[in-house]
């Protein structure tokens, strides 16, 4: 039986879809529940039910074989995993958003959930910036002043117009992925595979529809 780690949130609900396009089938509760580790009622498959960030985690360590995360996450995370498929779910993207008229060529403070994609955007300007660390609700640093701007994840941008800011710059496109430990990817090649090939055949059947 294979592991797989899935992030509880907002990208649960479209990744147990895809799991199904692919013929798996995750169970109903996995979306309301309290468990942790639920059976898929069909296939030799088991769920880990993570917090997102912690999903790269149970890959690199192998408690799970597989995990399915947000690039956004998965970056950030520098875990060491292979990453097998984009899934094509979860489109968001990164990006450098503030006041209108701000010039991101003279910010020294920047907030974020994402301090790699921050650092490695304002190195390409030349800029050493101080990374305001916060865990949620971003967008709150510049409107109060304790940052010049925000590096984060925009997907319908009503977060950003509800709180007066503006994207500035798009700094990367955002998926879900399916990663794998890389000791479970040589040793259990064939399980693993099974599960590649299966979703990769839906995401041909699903491009091919629309
Ligand atoms: C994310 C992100 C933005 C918001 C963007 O936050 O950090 O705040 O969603 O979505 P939108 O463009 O559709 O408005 P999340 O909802 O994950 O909560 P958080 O602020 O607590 O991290």
């Amino acid at each position: 039986m294979l592991t797989v780690a899935l992030a509880k949130g907002r990208i649960l609900e479209d990744t147990m879809q895809r799991l199904r396009s692919a013929g798996f089938s995750p169970p109903e509760e996995l979306l309301d529940t309290r468990k942790l580790v639920l059976e898929d009622k069909k296939h030799p498959l088991r769920y880990l039910l993570a917090k997102p960030s912690d999903v790269p985690v149970y890959v690199e360590h192998g408690a799970a074989d597989l995990g399915v995360v947000g690039k956004d996450v998965l970056y950030e995370s520098q875990a060491d995993v292979h990453e097998l498929i984009d899934l094509q779910d979860g489109r968001c993207r990164i990006v450098v958003a503030g006041p209108s008229g701000l010039d991101v060529k003279r910010v020294t403070r920047v907030a974020t959930k994402y301090p790699r994609y921050a650092q490695a955007y304002f190195r390409t300007l030349g800029r050493q910036i101080e990374i305001i660390p916060l865990s949620g609700s971003v967008e709150l640093a510049p409107i109060i002043g304790l940052s010049d701007c925000i590096v984060d994840l925009v997907e319908t941008g009503r977060t950003l117009k509800e709180n007066g800011l503006i994207e500035l710059v798009s700094l990367s496109a955002i998926s879900t992925r399916l990663i794998a430990n890389r000791r479970s990817y040589q040793v259990r090649g064939s399980e693993v595979d099974h599960v590649v090939s299966r979703i990769r055949d839906s995401l041909c059947e699903g491009s091919v529809a629309q």
